[in-house]
Order: structure tokens, then sequence, then C-alpha cells
């Protein structure tokens, strides 16, 4: 049969990575993080000096580069005209920008259309995949038979992200993450929105692998 696509939403720090990540490795399933498509054409912008709060500069090149994304939630990796970009990708410049390139519809277009395609591939090779973004349940693949929708308090959010970027000034980080959410949550094209037939699951006060635990027995129910 065809393979199961598992959609996961959620705002940053939510640990919608993670969770996609074990949960593919513990089901054997392909695994594609859309935030970090956006992070490499954010970074791509930025080394060709395109101005992102330009929305039609930015429309007019969204087509340029060739981002192709590994599928392997082991080591998930993202190259931008043959280049790995996995390491820059995370760094300052490109998520203080992220929010400004993934507002332009020319470039959400472009990128849902490959993430359609990704998502269609694992289904029709059988091998099922597990999705994470902003626009999964709702935009990209509103069908999935799992769509989860992952919160966290805003403290718990910021303290997993400050260790992801080994940070001690938690209060920053929680102060950009924030920024980003209401950018993201705001903006006019496909926002950040919580939907009714998306599962909840506010990840507070769970350990990463009580999570991976509650979405693999979702998914198994469907099965
Ligand atoms: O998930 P991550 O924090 O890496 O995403 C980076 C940014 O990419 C988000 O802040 C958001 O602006 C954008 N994004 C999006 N739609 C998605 C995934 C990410 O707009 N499906």
């Amino acid at each position: 049969g065809k393979g199961i696509v598992i959609a996961i939403d959620g705002p940053s720090g939510s640990g919608k990575s993670s969770t996609a990540r074990g949960v593919a490795k513990a089901r054997d399933l392909r695994y594609l993080d859309t935030g970090a498509m956006y992070r490499a054409l954010t970074w791509w912008m930025l080394d060709n000096k395109i101005d992102v709060n330009d929305a039609a500069a930015v429309a007019a090149n969204v087509g340029r580069p060739v981002i192709v994304m590994g599928s392997d939630p082991s080591a998930p990796s993202v190259t931008v005209d043959g280049r790995d970009v996995a390491a820059e990708i995370r760094g300052r410049e490109v998520t203080t920008n992220v929010s400004a390139v993934s507002a332009v519809p020319e470039a959400r277009e472009l990128l849902v259309r490959t993430q359609r395609e990704v998502i269609e591939a694992a289904r029709d090779e059988s091998a099922g995949i597990v999705v994470e973004g902003r626009d999964i349940t709702t935009v990209v693949a509103p069908e999935a038979p799992v769509k989860l929708f992952l919160t966290a308090s805003a403290e718990a959010r910021a303290q997993r992200r400050s260790k992801e970027v080994r940070t001690v000034d938690v209060a920053a980080t929680q102060a950009d993450l924030a920024r980003r959410d209401k950018l993201d949550s705001s903006r006019e094209h496909s926002p950040l929105t919580q939907t009714a037939d998306a599962t909840e699951l506010d990840t507070t006060g769970l350990t990463l692998d009580e999570v991976i635990a509650l979405v693999v027995k979702l998914a198994d129910e469907v099965r």
C-alpha cells in the first residue's frame, strides 16, 4: 500500500524537529524539515545580497537556487546548489531573516510544490514520511491521516532552544522566539494556525521519549 504521512506543525521550540526525527527513526519513515527549506532559501538570498525585506526582489529570485533535502532522519541534510549549508542555516543571520522570506507568497508556492512532490514520492514508494513545519496540517498535507499540533510553554520552548544553540541567555532566546512566532502567526499567507482536526500535544511536562511514544502510538492506530 501507500506510505503513511504524519504532519506536524507548531511554533519554534515546541519540539517538532526532535519529535519528527524520533518518530521517523522508530518506524523507519522518511523525514522532511520544511523549516530548513525556508532557511536554505533565506541563506541563498543573503549570500546573493538580495534585500529580504523587498518582497518583489525575493519573489523575482525564488527559482534560482537548487535546494535539495536529504530524507534520512538519522542524518538530515540540506544543500543549496550542491553546497552543504546545514550549519549556516541555523545561524543568527538566517534565523533573524527567515520570517521575512517565508512571508513571500512566491517563495511559499515554490517550496510547497516541492514539499508535495517529496510527500507523493514517499507515498508512491510505500515509504511513509514525517513532515514538520508551520502549514503542513493546513496547506501542504491537509489529507494526512495523522495531524499534530505541538505546543509548549514559552519558558519551556526558550529553555530547549537555548540548549540547542548553546546560549545561557534564555531571556533573549525567549524574546527571539516570541518575535518569530508573532511574525509567523500574523502573516497574510499560510500563517501558523491550529485547526480542530489536528491533535494538540502539549509537550511542556513531557520528555522527548514520551512525546515520541505518544506520536508512534497515534500513527500505529491508523495503519
Ligand atoms: O522550523 P524552523 O524554526 O526551522 O522554521 C524557520 C522559519 O521558516 C519559521 O520561523 C517560519 O518563518 C518558516 N516556516 C514556514 N513554514 C513552514 C516551516 C517554516 O513559514 N512550513
